[in-house]
């Protein structure tokens, strides 16, 4: 079932959205060589926490970990350890929070030191192919729009997209109806309305879109182990076109 959101939810959202875009604006410093995914994890709760709201993804169907951190070929739903950053790592941070029952959710990836020419090729792709599907997002357009646009853009510059892993509805639950694929047939799907809050989370990759889950029966990789880029924003559909409600 698909929700639209009064100007009371949208403004809880608002709250939520902007403590996820502080959230990493707070991680962004931390994210260089030697430092362990544990404690960027235990940086964030405390964070998240210090704001009034909760990680969301704390014991999401199980989940271990307060947000997901996925380096190089992990695609999404990496859990922190003792692992460390090392330079020429890309790492991903998929944070999702929950303040006064209303969520937000946003994923960006960032380079640790210097990386190398594919990988910069990737992160700057995958950051575009977002907003190159939020373009598609008003009143009267459909959600194959946004993947179509997407995918195509994709494509133009040699990368995979992973289609089992989509984008979302979001509200009082982290996922919500309708789904929202990188790829799709425009002018189909879902008709786009006003108030409705949606993720458009385009995951990229830069070899094949192949993946496979680790043992851990969380962490999605790539099958090749070439890098993946993920960025998100958590959005509600305004009258022409949507606001961003995972930033400042
Ligand atoms: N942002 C993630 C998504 O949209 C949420 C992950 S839930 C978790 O899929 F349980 F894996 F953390
Ligand atoms: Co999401």
């Amino acid at each position: 079932m698909i929700t639209l959101k009064s100007e009371r939810e949208i403004e809880l959202m608002r709250k939520a959205g902007n403590i996820v875009y502080k959230t990493h604006q707070y991680l962004k410093p931390y994210l260089v060589e030697g430092i362990t995914t544990e404690e960027i994890d235990s940086l964030a709760d405390q964070y998240i926490r210090s704001q009034g709201a909760i990680p969301s993804c704390k014991d999401y169907q199980g989940y271990p970990k307060s947000i997901c951190i996925s380096v190089n070929e992990e695609v999404v739903h990496g859990i922190a350890s003792s692992r460390k950053l090392k330079a020429g790592d890309i790492v991903t941070l998929d944070i999702c929070a929950d303040y006064k029952g209303y969520h937000g959710d946003s994923a960006w990836s960032y380079a640790v030191g210097e990386i190398d020419d594919e990988k910069k090729h990737l992160m700057k792709y995958t950051e575009e192919a977002l907003y190159i599907g939020l373009a598609q997002v008003k009143p009267g357009n459909r959600i194959g729009d946004i993947g179509s646009a997407i995918a195509k853009f994709a494509k133009e510059h040699n990368l995979g997209v992973v289609k089992e892993l989509c984008g979302h509805g979001i509200g009082q639950n982290l996922h919500e109806d309708p789904e929202v694929p990188n790829y799709g047939i425009s002018n189909t799907g879902v008709k786009l309305r006003e108030g409705m809050t949606i993720a458009v989370e385009p995951m990229l990759t830069a070899g094949r879109a192949n993946i496979e889950i680790l043992d851990d029966d969380w962490t999605v990789v790539t099958q090749d182990k070439h890098p993946a880029a993920h960025f998100e924003h958590t959005v509600v559909i305004t009258k022409d076109g949507y606001e961003i409600l995972t930033g400042e």
